[in-house]
């Protein structure tokens, strides 16, 4: 059956919204992105966050379903975003997802934006097959898994305080750059010379999969307040920040793979769109004869392309729901996954 699922996100900072049909793939995508609002603050603002998503999300709907030429009566079920996120954002495209649902009695089905992100590299060509490695770096997550098919995921080590993601934007900060820090650092670091500043790599020979990095801000301040803030010393030490950054992920994803026997890994998450980490990877793993998959670089960081997808394979496997309803989880387990109604 070539279903067609519309995908709505709305967890954090982007509206996205997607068509994807069983069969054919990607009808259409499209994103708001609240980057510029939310840059006067040099953060999120959750309530801006989710009153933005209120204007955005029916005139996106509007346009996919005109730029697939796809009828809203033509929709066979709907995917949303159901956590973990900002509460008031998530539940913005939970209520416009079930009550879109109900008018058109059609199922829904709640995404963990987690597996969003992790099945989105299955979009790109080639595409890995199961089991995999992914390595999850988002703003809020880091996360080493192993996955062997949807909805079976088992963690291998996550973070134990800051995220990458968050340390990129902490580090970018500290630098004095706006936000969102990760592109912004990336962009100061490649003016950046390579062995001036070696700041720490915590847990890099801790023997497990877990991460920590909150430590790195503290060392990245010390480094800026002795600095003459001289944009090349700047760059220097951003280059330091991410090589540290980019080195336990490597490391770890390495040893991952070692640990599991298997040959693929897969690169999801905000954090994913960074080409050093991507050269560094790349250059690792290929090396001992296995394989790294990333996302196309839009669908690294939140759109509606991934939920509209994973939603789709998830309605593979099981019924979406009619018991129309809007409880957003901004919590939420990976592993405590069950879509069961
Ligand atoms: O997956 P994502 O869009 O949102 C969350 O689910 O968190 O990830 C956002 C994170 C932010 O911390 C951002 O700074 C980081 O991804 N990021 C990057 C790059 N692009 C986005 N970090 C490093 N280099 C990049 N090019
Ligand atoms: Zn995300």
């Amino acid at each position: 059956m070539s279903l067609i699922t519309l995908g709505i996100e709305s967890s954090c900072d982007e509206t996205g919204i997607a068509l994807y049909k069983m069969g054919t793939g990607l009808l259409a995508h499209a994103l708001h992105t609240q980057i510029a609002m939310h840059s006067e603050y040099g953060g999120v603002v959750p309530e801006l966050a989710s009153r933005d998503h209120v204007r955005r999300v029916i005139p996106l709907v509007r346009q996919v379903l005109q730029e697939a030429g796809v009828s809203l009566k033509q929709i066979d079920a709907i995917a949303y975003t159901q956590g973990p996120g900002l509460g008031g954002a998530l539940l913005v495209g939970a209520s416009v997802a079930n009550a879109l649902a109900y008018a058109l009695d059609i199922p829904t089905i709640g995404i963990h934006h987690l597996e969003g992100h992790l099945l989105s590299p299955l979009l790109s060509d080639p595409a890995p097959g199961f089991p995999f490695v992914a390595l999850l770096v988002s703003g809020g997550h880091t996360q080493l898994m192993r996955v062997d098919g949807i909805g079976e995921y088992q963690l291998l080590g996550e973070t134990l305080d800051d995220a990458a993601g968050e340390a990129f934007d902490k580090s970018a900060k500290l630098l004095g750059l706006g936000y969102p820090g990760g592109p912004a650092l990336a962009a100061l670091a490649a003016q950046g010379r390579p062995d001036i500043y070696k700041l720490p790599r915590p847990m890099l020979r801790s023997g497990d999969f877990d991460f920590s990095f909150s430590g790195l801000k503290t060392a990245v301040l010390t480094l800026v307040k002795q600095s003459n803030h001289e944009l090349q010393t700047r760059a220097d030490i951003a280059y330091a920040a991410q090589e540290a950054i980019i080195d336990v992920l490597a490391h770890k994803a390495r040893a991952a793979l070692a640990h599991t026997g298997l040959d693929q890994l897969v690169v999801a998450g905000g954090v994913g769109a960074n080409k050093m980490l991507r050269e560094r990877l790349s250059h690792d793993i290929e090396k001992r004869g296995s394989r790294v998959f990333y996302p196309d670089l839009e669908f690294c960081t939140d759109n509606g392309a991934m939920i509209a997808f994973a939603g789709a394979l998830r309605l593979t496997k099981q019924r979406g729901s009619k018991h129309y309803r809007f409880n957003v989880k901004a919590r939420w387990n990976l592993q405590e996954l069950d879509y069961a109604d």
